[in-house]
């Protein structure tokens, strides 16, 4: 089975990404799934996240991108906990802000560094998460031109849904340049039950996302930060959790639906209808994502 590149982006910081990342995957691989989680962001914060010191590591994501010669499975590492025993994960530290630049100077074709590594590994995983930068830049580009799929968490708050109506359109551009097949979903994070400004998020995501906004929401969870603290993903450190619960949810949700899609190099290129209102009729938004 081929994996399915699920690329976690918005430009926004600060929504959830690297949560989700980091408990998406595990929970992928405490489902027995094989797992390459990738960082693609120069913070590094899934690294830390996972108990690892970023900032000695020698071997990361910039060796990935810059290095010809350098393999997925030379640069994954496995990662402490029995339950995880089928995840890899290749860190990222600050050296990965250089990679930008380096890719220009080595390929003739730097947007696809990534998508050329990944490319070759497809048949050793199930699934491989990135985890992107705060920013539409060249790196995350490189993850979207190697994905199938584009999760956006949505952080509730009053800007969050203006940022995803810009990332959707960008999107959108890409895609149509490339005659690419792409699956764009929405995933709310940090809701709150009963606060007004979380339903009307979800509202307005709904109405932007339609079918390929995410039934299940993230729900804001103080065991999330903990588990940061602890350095371990929910699903060891408190897998009883809320938001143990609201990650496991999410991927056996991602796994039903994904699992209904044509992958990309099988799928011919599809008209492209990303809603650009909130009013957007139902129509547009499922006639936009190829299934
Ligand atoms: N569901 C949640 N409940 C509580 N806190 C959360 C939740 N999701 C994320 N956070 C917190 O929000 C902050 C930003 O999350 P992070 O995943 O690092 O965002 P991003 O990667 O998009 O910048 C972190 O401190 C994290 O602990
Ligand atoms: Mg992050």
């Amino acid at each position: 089975m081929r994996a399915r590149v699920i690329a976690v982006a918005n430009q926004k910081g600060g929504v959830g990404k690297t949560v989700t990342s980091i408990n998406l995957a595990s929970c992928l691989a405490a489902r027995g799934r094989r797992v390459l989680l990738l960082d693609l962001d120069p913070q590094g914060h899934c690294g830390v996240g996972l108990g690892i010191d970023t900032e000695t590591l020698t071997r990361t994501t910039y060796d990935l991108l810059v290095d010809r010669t350098a393999t997925v499975h030379a640069l994954a590492i496995t990662l402490p906990w029995p339950a995880l025993s089928t995840l890899r994960f290749i860190p990222a530290n600050l050296q990965l802000s250089l990679a930008e630049r380096e890719l220009e100077k080595r390929y003739a074709l730097p947007n696809l560094a990534l998508a050329a590594k990944l490319k070759v590994v497809r048949d050793d995983f199930d699934d491989v998460i990135i985890d992107c930068p705060p920013a539409l830049s060249k790196l995350t580009l490189n993850a979207f031109l190697a994905c199938d799929s584009v999760v956006i968490p949505v952080g509730v708050g009053f800007f969050s849904i203006h940022g995803v109506r810009m990332l959707a359109e960008t999107l959108k551009d890409i895609f149509e340049e490339t005659g690419l097949d792409y699956d764009i979903r929405c995933l709310i994070t940090r809701y709150r039950t009963g606060q007004t400004v979380s339903r009307e998020v979800r509202k307005a995501a709904d109405e932007l996302f339609g079918d390929y906004c995410f039934a299940t929401v993230i729900r804001e969870c103080v065991d999330v930060e903990k588990s940061i603290g602890s350095q371990t993903p929910l699903a060891v450190w408190a897998p009883q959790s809320q938001a143990a619960q609201d990650y496991r949810a999410l991927s056996a949700e991602l796994v039903d639906q994904l699992a209904k899609k044509v992958l990309r190099d099988s799928s011919p290129p599809v008209p492209i209808t990303v809603p650009t209102t909130t009013t957007a009729k139902k129509s547009d938004s499922e006639a936009g994502h190829g299934a």
